[in-house]
């Protein structure tokens, strides 16, 4: 049985102060929560200035902290990029690579989201690696095809042997920001593919053991629904993890009400 995970990702809000509140806040109904925060893995992703608070915040509670990208590279001239140890050191457990928004707007592409995840996983860092199409595939019916060539160009092409953690976020990009989710039904379709496309490559026992998160406009309203599938192992939160009260609603419901 997976446990499940809820990751927060941030994006580009919060000053260091907010961060520090929200974390501690967090922190503060986890532990009110007990019961159910025990049964889920929780994960928090603030920008990189905040990493030290919202650790130092999250310290003692049972909560990861991930960054939002790193650098393909361990260090060196490489202007304004941040590394994976360099994470590790700021108090993260994870980092969130290959995100639609970075892929969109700053033209990452499969080879470099694999180097970063290499690279994550190298450092220590769990890799949450993001993949899901835009509307235009999932309207000309190749939802499934773009989802295997970015795990085959993302995941596959540089772990050759099964990584020892490594999170799938399925993300369909006209559900990130939008309002509007995937039904469970077409969630579960590409989860399920993708947890098989993991088993073919890593082996089934691998695949049964990770999560794969969904991401795209989950709320407190649909998280049930959206959790109750059966290869739904959790969620990539956005908007919802910045509403301390909500975030702390969908563990809850991922905890199974
Ligand atoms: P929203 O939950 O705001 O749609 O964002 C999802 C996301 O991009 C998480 O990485």
């Amino acid at each position: 049985m997976r446990k499940p995970l809820g990751a927060g990702n941030w994006k580009m809000n919060k000053t260091i102060a907010e961060a520090r509140a929200l974390a501690a806040g967090i922190a503060r109904g986890l532990a009110d929560l007990q019961e159910a925060a025990e049964k889920v893995d929780i994960v928090l992703g603030p920008p990189y200035l905040s990493l030290s608070a919202v650790a130092e915040a999250a310290a003692g509670a049972p909560l990861g902290v991930a960054g939002q990208d790193c650098s393909a590279e361990a260090g060196g001239a490489f202007t304004g990029e941040v590394s994976a140890p360099m994470l590790k050191d700021a108090g993260a457990t994870h980092v969130i690579v290959g995100h639609s928004e970075r892929r969109e707007l700053l033209s990452e592409g499969d080879t470099q989201v694999a180097a970063k995840a290499a690279a994550a996983s190298a450092g220590g860092l769990v890799p949450v690696v993001c993949i899901g199409e835009p509307i235009t595939t999932r309207e000309a019916g190749a939802t499934l095809d773009r989802i295997g060539f970015q795990l085959e160009h993302s995941v596959f092409s540089v772990f050759k042997n099964p990584p020892g953690e490594l999170v799938i976020a399925y993300e369909p990009v006209w559900a990130i920001g939008t309002g509007k989710t995937a039904t469970p039904a077409q969630a579960q379709e590409v989860h399920a593919y993708i947890r098989k496309r993991l088993g073919e490559n890593f082996g089934v026992d691998w695949a049964g053991n990770s999560r794969i998160l969904y991401g795209g406009s989950m709320k407190p309203g649909n998280a049930a629904e959206l959790l109750a599938q059966p290869d739904i192992d959790g969620g990539l939160i956005g908007g919802a993890s910045l509403v301390e009260a909500d975030f702390l609603e969908i563990v809850r419901i991922a905890a199974g009400g």
